[in-house]
């Protein structure tokens, strides 16, 4: 989505403008843009192309200056071209006085726009943003900070902006409602970006807005107002070594590097953890976990793919009963509201418009025993919610999530486990089988990872393929549908998964010598039931391809390839069964040669509807 760096400073801050725009890349956009004040003028270089590209646009218009701002755009309103890249001017692109980056979407921009023409303003792009422009150069009085504080009081909607003034050029000013946005503090020199990753390579020390601030930046101070319009004080976190998370070291790829750090981003994940205890989910989790009949889980995309796991683990460990919702589906429809419902966001970013939005719904219907599982301590989620588990994946950056989700499963695993002993329903002994099996997972990860040599061979011969079914039963139906949505995202190979009890009702006319049968069979209760299902393709002159675990009795042969996992996990069994499905889609994609870690038309954070 749209990533919004900025900076007042006493050098040219052009190359850490552009270096923070790099560092934004993985969430996805369109199209880029810079602007700073130069030669007592506001100029600006825009590209529909990679940062590279603007870092030629740069060289190419000579742009130097101490004060700037710059944007990545993911188009929401018109298209990805150049005049709708940020950042706008006004009142017109030949003596502007103000320009502006902004994130999010402003819903009574149609109204903006009529009542500025109205005023004399020529709007130069489709999008909503520069409607915010003008409307600050409207209010304009010689001092920015004013006008900015009387314009976000005229928008509704999500918003993050950066703002630079031709007349003030030794001043930034930031505001935030709904979007991300952090103040990075340097010496004599400070910074505006909607994410303290853009900011690595200049400070570590950051300061994170809430919804209604508005941030005064200036070279060696800067101040905020809230929403009332008074002073108070963002803390300034020292954000631990951040600098090195996003570079790719020996890979070739985020997401490889992603996929390969998931043993140590589950131990991490599991580093306080010395026994099932409810505060590992908050200091008020007892109370809460104790008086819930029923959980919902909210979710979406990957997420979503987790939490329909831990429905199984929920149901089976703790006995209480688990609904499983698409937020974007939760948040429109009229559901039976339980004030006695643990609900339960699952979210890697915690900015997920659809995510947020749904626990907006279930609090609005008074379900208000909430809990985030998130990946990122400052996000909107975990302020939302009221109790939260932070999985500590590291920040990733490839578009398609990896350790982020497997970290997700062992927090949902956690959770089962510590709503069963609320309940009463976990001995002693099972507590410690079970931490025993989580403190192993991560050598057990590995020993899975060992195994891309022979999945890379396999994603040869499906590359050329068309299609790919995926089948999975139980527990590990989750993980066929993870894996269908790996492969699409990243190959753009078209794949869908079933529950393998389905395929006989409708999928099963698809089967042919043309389409690939990718089977999950781990060697549990339903194997013989699979197995079964596998025998429906192979007499269909269907190929599969089986990720069995070993001693399962599944072999070989003509019309069967077969990759053995080197043990049965048990309940823990799908994280392990997860990682073929990303290293089967990652060697796909790359055999097909596509942006791996920027798949076509994704973001990684999805900040809109
Ligand atoms: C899939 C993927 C997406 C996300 C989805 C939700 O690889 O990454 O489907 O899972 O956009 O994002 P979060 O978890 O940030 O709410």
């Amino acid at each position: 989505m749209c990533g919004i760096v900025g900076a007042v400073a006493q050098r040219n801050i052009l190359p850490d403008l552009v270096d923070g725009l790099k560092r934004l890349e993985y969430r996805g956009y369109d199209s880029c843009g810079v602007a700073v004040y130069q030669d007592r003028r506001l100029v600006r270089a825009r590209s529909v192309d990679r940062v590279a590209n603007l870092r030629d646009e740069i060289a190419k218009h000579a742009l130097s200056g101490y004060t700037g701002i710059a944007h990545t755009r993911w188009a929401t309103h018109g298209k990805p071209v150049t005049t709708n890249a940020h950042p706008h001017f006004s009142p017109d692109a030949d003596s502007p006085r103000i320009a502006l980056s902004h994130n999010g979407i402003i819903e009574n921009s149609d109204e903006l726009r009529a009542m500025l023409q109205e005023h004399g303003y020529v709007f130069s792009s489709q999008t909503d943003s520069e409607a915010i422009a003008h409307l600050i150069d409207y209010l304009y009085n010689g001092d920015l900070f004013d006008a900015v504080q009387q314009a976000v009081k005229k928008l509704r909607g999500s918003y993050a902006i950066a703002v630079l003034c031709r007349d003030e050029p030794h001043r930034l000013v930031g505001a935030r409602d709904g979007m991300p946005l952090v103040v990075g503090v340097g010496e004599g020199e400070n910074f505006l970006a909607s994410d303290a990753i853009a900011l690595a390579s200049v400070t570590d020390r950051i300061a994170y807005l809430e919804n209604g601030d508005v941030a005064d930046i200036q070279l060696h101070r800067h101040w905020v107002v809230d929403s009332n319009g008074q002073r108070v004080e963002r803390q300034v976190h020292t954000v631990a070594a951040h600098s090195g998370a996003a570079d790719l070291g020996l890979y070739r790829y985020y997401m490889q590097k992603e996929i390969f750090e998931q043993p140590r981003a589950v131990a991490d994940t599991l580093q306080d953890v010395t026994s099932i205890m409810p505060e590992l989910f908050g200091d008020d989790a007892w109370r809460v976990f104790n008086s819930v009949d029923s959980v919902l889980l909210l979710a979406c995309g990957g997420s979503f793919h987790a939490a329909l796991t831990a429905k199984y683990w929920i149901e089976s460990l703790a006995q209480l009963p688990v609904n499983v919702e698409i937020a974007s589906e939760y948040r429109y429809r009229e559901s039976v509201a339980n004030p006695n419902t643990l609900v339960v966001a699952v979210s890697q970013s915690g900015e997920t418009a659809d995510v947020l939005g749904a626990v907006q719904v279930a609090k609005q219907q008074q379900m208000l025993k909430t809990l985030a599982i998130c990946n990122v301590p400052s996000s909107a989620l975990i302020r939302e919610c009221q109790l939260n588990f932070i999985t500590r994946a590291g920040i990733e950056i490839g578009v398609a999530s990896t350790k982020a989700f497997t970290t997700q499963l062992v927090a949902l695993f956690l959770l089962a486990l510590t709503l069963a002993q609320v309940r009463s329903r976990l001995s002693d002994a099972d507590e410690q089988m079970h931490l025993r099996a989580l403190r192993h997972l991560p050598d057990a990860m590995s020993r899975v990872l060992a195994l891309e040599p022979q999945i890379m061979a396999w994603s040869e011969l499906l590359t050329r393929k068309d299609n790919i079914l995926f089948l999975g039963r139980g527990m590990h139906y989750p993980v066929a549908l993870e894996g269908a949505l790996k492969m699409k995202e990243i190959s753009y190979i078209h794949a869908e998964a079933y529950a393998a009890g389905e395929l006989k009702h409708g999928p099963l006319a698809l089967i042919s010598d043309q389409m690939p049968v990718v089977a999950v069979a781990p060697n549990d209760r339903l194997l013989e039931k699979l197995k079964s299902n596998m025998h429906e393709v192979s007499a269909r002159s269907g190929k599969l391809f089986v990720f069995a675990d070993i001693d399962c009795g599944i072999a070989p042969s003509a019309d069967m390839e077969v990759i053995r996992l080197t043990e049965y996990y048990g309940l823990l069994s799908p994280i392990l069964h997860t990682i073929p499905m990303q290293l089967l889609a990652f060697h796909a994609a790359l055999a097909r040669g596509t942006d791996i870690d920027k798949p076509r038309n994704l973001a990684k954070s999805v900040t809109v509807e």
